[in-house]
C-alpha cells in the first residue's frame, strides 16, 4: 500500500443528503420471483428490503440530482457556487456524456468541471479522495461528490445469487476547506486479478451489445459470490486497520466505522478486526441493500444527526475490479 503524505489544509464534509426511490422490493416479493426465502437472504446478507427506481427514462442521474438538490438546499449553497462535481457510479445513464454532466444539468449547475469515477463499490471513496486533493491544493473551495447507482438496470432478476443483493439510491456530500476538521488520510487500491470474479461481460467496447449478447443475458452483473466474499472480508479489514495503524488510532479513538454495505457478515468481520462494537458501526443494508457507490453517503445521511463535531470516522469500501479503499476523517459539524 502507498505511503501517506498529509496536507495542512483538510477537506471537510460540510453537508450530506441522500435519495432513495419510493418503490420498495421486499424479500417476500423476491421469493415469488426466484427460488429464495426471506430467511436465507436475512441470514446470509442482512438485507430485508431494497428500493428500486421505476419510471420510464429515469436513470442514475435522476437520483443523483435529487440528492444534490437536497444537499444544496440544506447547506444553503447556490448552484452557481459549486466549483466541481464528481459522480461515482457503475451504472451511468449513458456511455457518454458522464452522469456528473447530467446531474449538473438537472441541478442547474453550469460551466464547471464535472466527471464520473468508476471504481464499482469503492467509487465513493475514490471520488472523495480526488475531491480532497483539489481542496488541499487550494484549487477549489466547494466540491459536490455524489455516489449514485441504479443497480436494478444491470441485475438479472432470474439469478437468485445476485438479484437479492442490490438496490438503487444516491447520496451526495459537500466538501469544503475545514477549519479544524476534515479528511486526514486516504487510501485507494486495486487489483485486476479480481476481474473474473465480478464484472459485466457485455455492453462495453470489448463486447458491444448485439442481439446475441442480450439473448445470452450478458448485460448483467456476473459475481462469484464466495470468491468475492473472501477478498472483501480481508481487504475491508486490511484497509480499516491500516488507516488505524498509520494514524495511531486505538479502537477507543474510533467513533464510527462507515463500511460499504455489501453483506452484514462482511461489515461485522471488519468491525471485529478493528475491535469495534456494533454501536460504533453504521448499518443501512437491511433497508437499502447494496447500492454500490451510494452506500457510504447514504450511511452518512442516515446517521448525520448522531454525529458530533470531532467524531473520528473510518470509511472502508470494497468492490469490483477488485478495488478497495478507505478514508480517515474527523466530522466537521454537529446535529443541525
Ligand atoms: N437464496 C437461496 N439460496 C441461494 C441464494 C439465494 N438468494 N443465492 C445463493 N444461494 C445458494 C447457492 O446456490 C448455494 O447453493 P449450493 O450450495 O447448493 O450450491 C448456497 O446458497 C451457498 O452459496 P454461496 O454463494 O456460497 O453463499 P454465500 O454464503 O457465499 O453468500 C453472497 C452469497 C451473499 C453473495 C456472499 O458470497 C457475498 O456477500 N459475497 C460478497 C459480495 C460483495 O462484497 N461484493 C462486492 C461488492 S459488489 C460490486 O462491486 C458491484
Amino acid at each position: 500500500m502507498t505511503k501517506t503524505r498529509k496536507s495542512t489544509v483538510h477537506a471537510a464534509i460540510t453537508g450530506v443528503h441522500g435519495y432513495v426511490p419510493p418503490d420498495v422490493l421486499t424479500n417476500a416479493q423476491l421469493a415469488r420471483m426466484v427460488d429464495t426465502s426471506d430467511e436465507w437472504i436475512v441470514e446470509r446478507t442482512g438485507i430485508k428490503e431494497r428500493h428500486i427506481l421505476k419510471g420510464k427514462g429515469l436513470g442514475t442521474s435522476h437520483m443523483g440530482a435529487e440528492a444534490v438538490l437536497g444537499l444544496l438546499k440544506k447547506t444553503e449553497t447556490a448552484p452557481g457556487d459549486v466549483e466541481l462535481l464528481i459522480c461515482a457510479t457503475t451504472t451511468p445513464d449513458m456511455v457518454f456524456p458522464s452522469t456528473a454532466n447530467l446531474i449538473c444539468d438537472l441541478a442547474g449547475i453550469r460551466n464547471i468541471g464535472s466527471f464520473d469515477v468508476q471504481a464499482a463499490c469503492s467509487g465513493f471513496v475514490y471520488a472523495l479522495s480526488i475531491a480532497a486533493q483539489f481542496i488541499e491544493t487550494g484549487k477549489y473551495r466547494k466540491i459536490v461528490v455524489v455516489g449514485a447507482d441504479k443497480m436494478s438496470a444491470i441485475i438479472d432478476y432470474t439469478d437468485r445469487a445476485t438479484c437479492v443483493l442490490f438496490g438503487d439510491g444516491a447520496g451526495a456530500v459537500l466538501v469544503e476547506p475545514g477549519r479544524n476538521h476534515g479528511i486526514i488520510d486516504t487510501l485507494i487500491c486495486s487489483d485486476g486479478a479480481g476481474v473474473p470474479h465480478l464484472h459485466q461481460k457485455a455492453g462495453g467496447s470489448r463486447m458491444p451489445p448485439t442481439a446475441e449478447t442480450v439473448a445470452k443475458r450478458l448485460h448483467y452483473v456476473h459475481q462469484e459470490g464466495a470468491a468475492v466474499y473472501k477478498y472483501a472480508v480481508a481487504r475491508m479489514a486490511e484497509v480499516a486497520t491500516e488507516l488505524m495503524r498509520r494514524n495511531k488510532l486505538t479502537t477507543e479513538m474510533v467513533d464510527w466505522l462507515v463500511p460499504h454495505q455489501a453483506n452484514k457478515r462482511i461489515i461485522e468481520a471488519t468491525a471485529e478486526r478493528m475491535g469495534l462494537s456494533a454501536e460504533h458501526v453504521m448499518v443501512t443494508i437491511h433497508k437499502y441493500g447494496n447500492t454500490t457507490a451510494a452506500t457510504i453517503p447514504l450511511c452518512l445521511w442516515e446517521y448525520e444527526n448522531k454525529l458530533k463535531a470531532g467524531d473520528r470516522l473510518i470509511l472502508a469500501a470494497f468492490g469490483g475490479g477488485f478495488t478497495w479503499g478507505g478514508i480517515y476523517l474527523t466530522w466537521a459539524y454537529g446535529p443541525r
